[in-house]
């Protein structure tokens, strides 16, 4: 098969959100700090009626209706969550409701799980059975869901919920270039959730931004290594059209763009004038490890990175600042505001992804962007996720709400035998929603 991609791809969000200005003064942060420092606008969470299954049920159906898809032609489903609902049982297999309806039960795939990164494990898991001998002829089906919370602190503004799902398949408008990869992998505790009985992470934030920075770097050398090994000529950031990345919080994605560029610059790339030369020569002579403590290096760096970030990976940053951080779904939910915001130039495109997932593991890969044939073409796939009225709809709620949301998924994590609300009131028509968790801790859920 050739061209071996994304044909088609949907999110979800919950309609409930709340400002990071007002979680700012709610937290006695000093002005700006969420908005200006960590470069956030907005934060969606689940409410007690929402939760990955549920966000996850919705958009597979979303999906596989909107692009009449006949379910019996799904031959793998794979999920990446760091959500933990069950220690055991696969969110993949309360999806399989959907399937067994129609008769397919006939279908592989179950959970990936690595912090942010299960997406993309899940990703490449249908990108390559699709490219493989035991490939039966029909679509691989993806599915990101995650419900980012943290507890009160410093880490709760980069919180968000979202799912997404990606149709897989060959002939995509959203091909892989899978030659193109370079990966880093490694034991560290920055981000992790050793406490079953919380939903919670334990995070080292300082920690984990380093680890971030550190994986980018050695993904991007690996990456342009192998690049220039099969096309006989370096990489540098011009070879690409747009760069996204996994967004925690947008500050973190400036800072990730403007470390492709110091790289750039230590290797001499033709693209970089002389005024940026001069700007980040002081800190050629730096090590590593220094150059990750540099905030002289930082600001200088995005200082001049500021124009080409403007255009090569601002149009990706609409979801993640409006949502939040999704986990898994957080590189895919960048990808899909680059395809709201400029669907109708993308053909021809080459886009580079970064995928990380704290503990730690994290992947470079490229993508090459064509028109494709409809119903699988950019503009429609635009047109279909409707990003734009999806956000118009939600609901802005007050801090004190995601508090007390926050206190009573505290009481139900793990917890049994309770009813909710059954409130689907906020909720947009045909969202699944969940109704109660009986006595054996079944879940049951409903459509609005
Ligand atoms: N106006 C403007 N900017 C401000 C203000 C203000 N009033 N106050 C602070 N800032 C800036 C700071 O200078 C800093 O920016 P800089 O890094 O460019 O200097 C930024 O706001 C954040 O301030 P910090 O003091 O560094 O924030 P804090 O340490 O309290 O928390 C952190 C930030 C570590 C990101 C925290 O939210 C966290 O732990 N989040 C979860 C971990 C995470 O997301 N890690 C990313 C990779 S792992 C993953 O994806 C889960």
């Amino acid at each position: 098969p050739e061209s071996v991609g994304i044909l088609a791809i949907d999110i979800y969000f919950p309609p409930t959100c709340i400002q990071q200005e007002a979680l700012e003064a709610h937290d006695g942060a000093s002005k700006g700090k969420y908005t200006i420092g960590l470069g956030q606008d907005c934060m969606a969470f689940c409410t007690e009626v929402e939760d990955v299954i549920s966000m996850s049920l919705t958009v597979v159906t979303s999906l596989l209706e909107k692009y009449e898809i006949d379910p019996t032609k799904i031959g793998r489903l794979e999920v990446g969550s760091e959500t933990v609902i069950d220690k055991s049982k696969s969110i993949k297999t309360f999806l399989m409701q959907i399937f067994e309806e129609c008769g397919n039960t006939d279908i592989e795939g179950v959970d990936s799980t690595n912090a942010c990164y299960g997406g993309t494990a899940a990703l490449f898991n249908c990108v390559n059975w699709v490219e493989s001998s035991s490939w039966d002829g029909r679509y691989g089906l993806v599915v990101c869901t995650d419900s980012a919370v943290y507890a009160e602190g410093p880490a709760r503004p980069t919180g968000g919920a979202a799912a997404i799902a990606m149709l897989v398949g060959p002939n995509a408008p959203i091909a892989f270039e899978s030659k193109f990869r370079g990966s880093h992998m490694s034991h560290a505790y920055d981000f992790y959730k050793p406490n079953l009985a919380s939903e919670y992470p334990v995070v080292d934030g300082k920690l984990s931004q380093t680890c971030y920075l550190m994986a980018l770097d050695l993904c991007y050398k690996r990456f342009y290594e192998k690049f220039e090994k099969l096309q006989g000529r370096p990489f540098s950031i011009s070879d690409a059209d747009y760069f996204v990345f996994h967004s925690p919080y947008n500050k973190l994605v400036q800072k990730s763009f403007a470390r492709l560029f110091f790289n750039d610059f230590l290797r001499n790339a033709s693209y970089i004038d002389e005024g940026a030369k001069e700007k980040l020569t002081p800190f050629s002579g730096l090590s590593n490890d220094e150059s990750y403590q540099s905030r002289d290096l930082e600001k200088a760096s995005q200082q001049v990175a500021k124009p080409l970030y403007d255009s090569m990976v601002q149009p990706s940053t609409l979801l993640p600042k409006q949502v939040g951080n999704m986990y898994t779904a957080s590189l895919y939910a960048a990808f899909a505001s680059l395809l709201h915001n400029k669907h109708t130039s993308l053909a021809g495109k080459r886009v580079v992804m970064f995928s990380y997932g704290s503990g730690l593991t994290a992947t470079i890969f490229s993508l090459k962007l064509q028109d494709g044939q409809h119903p699988f073409n950019l503009l429609n796939i635009a047109k279909l996720m409707n990003v734009s009225e999806k956000l118009k709809l939600r609901h802005e709620f007050p801090p004190e709400k995601l508090v007390d949301a926050m206190k009573l998924m505290e009481q139900r994590y793990g917890a049994k035998d309770f009813v909710t609300s059954k409130d689907s009131s906020l909720l947009l028509p045909d969202t699944y929603y969940l109704t109660k968790v009986d006595s054996m801790y079944r879940r049951f859920y409903s459509r609005k």
